[in-house]
This record gives C-alpha cells, sequence and structure tokens, in this order.
C-alpha cells in the first residue's frame, strides 16, 4: 500500500487519549491503518481529502461504536459495502474474537482491503461481490456504515442473518426517520425488533439502529 501523502490532504488528527481503551494493545494497528486511509486512501479517492483531519473521531471511533452492542462471545460479523474497511475493521480493532468478513463490490475498494488486510495482518476475509450474493442465514451480526436508508438495507442484510441475528446500522441524524419509514412494514410484522442507540465510545458519540430476528438471540 502506498503511503505519501497527497498534496491538499488535511493534516491527520492525531489519535485521542482514551483509543487506547478502546484498542487496547492493538492500539499501533489501529495507528497504521489510520494511516493507510490518510495516505493511501485518499490518493485512491476513496476517502475525501478533508477526512485525515477527522480520521480517528468521525471514521475510527465512530466505526468502533459498534462494538460496544456486538454479542458476547465469539461471532460471526458481516461488513456490508465496507469501502475501505469501515465500520468493520475497528469494529475487529476493538473486538477481535469476533470473526470478520469484508464485502464489497467495487474492485478498487477491494483492491485497498485486500492489501490492508495483509499489511495489518488481520485474519479477515474480504469477498469481492454483491452481498446479495452470499449464502442466506450465515452470520451472527450485519454491520453497515452509509451503504443504504434502511428501507434498502433491511432486505439487503436481514436474509444474510442466522435466526436470533442482529443488524448494527451506523446512522447519523436520520435514524428516528429511517425506522418511522420501515415501521408496519412487513419486518415488523415478522416480529423484527428495531432500536435506535446512542452509543458513546471515548468521547465520541454515534448513532446506532440495532435490529434483533426472533429466535435464540434475539432475547438479548
Ligand atoms: C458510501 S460507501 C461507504 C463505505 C464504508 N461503509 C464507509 O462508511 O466509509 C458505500 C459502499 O457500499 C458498496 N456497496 C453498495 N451496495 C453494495 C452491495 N449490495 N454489496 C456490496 N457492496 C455494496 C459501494 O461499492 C461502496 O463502496
Amino acid at each position: 500500500v502506498s503511503q505519501a501523502p497527497r498534496a491538499g490532504t488535511a493534516v491527520a488528527e492525531s489519535p485521542p487519549a482514551d483509543a487506547e481503551a478502546v484498542f487496547g494493545e492493538r492500539l499501533p494497528l489501529a495507528s497504521r491503518y489510520a494511516h493507510l486511509l490518510t495516505t493511501a486512501a485518499v490518493q485512491r479517492g476513496l476517502l475525501g481529502p478533508r477526512e485525515p483531519a477527522r480520521i480517528w473521531t468521525r471514521h475510527l471511533l465512530n466505526s468502533a461504536a459498534v462494538a460496544a452492542e456486538l454479542p458476547c462471545g465469539a461471532v460471526s460479523v458481516l461488513d456490508i459495502g465496507s469501502g475501505a474497511g469501515l465500520p468493520g475493521i475497528p469494529v475487529w480493532l476493538a473486538r477481535p474474537d469476533v470473526e470478520l468478513t469484508l464485502v464489497e463490490s467495487m474492485r478498487r475498494r477491494v483492491e485497498f482491503l485486500r492489501e490492508t488486510v495483509a499489511d495489518l495482518g488481520l485474519p479477515t476475509r474480504v469477498v469481492h461481490g454483491r452481498a446479495e450474493s452470499l449464502p442466506a442465514a450465515s452470520f451472527d451480526v450485519v454491520v453497515a456504515r452509509a451503504v443504504a436508508p434502511l428501507t434498502r438495507l433491511l432486505p439487503l442484510a436481514l436474509p444474510l442473518l442466522r435466526p436470533g441475528g442482529r443488524l448494527l446500522a451506523l446512522k447519523g441524524d436520520t435514524a428516528a426517520a429511517e425506522i418511522a419509514d420501515v415501521s408496519g412494514s412487513g419486518h415488523r410484522r415478522r416480529q423484527v425488533r428495531m432500536r435506535l442507540r446512542e452509543v458513546s465510545v471515548a468521547g465520541v458519540a454515534a448513532t446506532l439502529v440495532r435490529v434483533d430476528l426472533p429466535g435464540a438471540r434475539g432475547a438479548r
């Protein structure tokens, strides 16, 4: 992965003091990932030139907030539309006991993901393709950020979950409106439980929509 910063790129944000509480002994790996995002990912147009200035708060820590809503124990996690690895890679860095798969449909993003996973030495599977082509009922948790509104994300993500599985969608201000848009739909009738969760990680607030399927894990 090429590392030279591009002219006009914002100076990269330093890791906040609390980042160690989130990533523990993997903080050096998180720092390396931040470096790859602020150099190679910006050079290749996968991240905007202003993003390095908020790489920890808006990207690594915002993504790691998803880990706070993961079920306990070893679970398989799929990141749909991972882009440059967000939120999946920070989720793994915060919770390395999970088995992480990244699925991404754009070839040049997949190339970056493969190089990054190899560079960091992560035990992560990278799939080039559309999430729809993955086998149904294969994951305990699906995570996603900035892929689609819930009206489109639910039909994409829920079939990939095992019974009792959980979708964690990182959302911003639109979360409540998106929940309202899907309430009363077939998902509600099928006893899908949908909640808005406000999570704070290392002083960074994140808004998640958590969707639990009925089943063995649905009671958590
Ligand atoms: C706006 S980007 C967000 C990337 C990343 N999640 C983030 O938050 O920075 C959306 C990504 O989802 C990918 N994508 C959209 N629909 C997809 C699908 N059905 N299967 C796999 N990837 C998809 C696109 O190629 C794109 O890289």
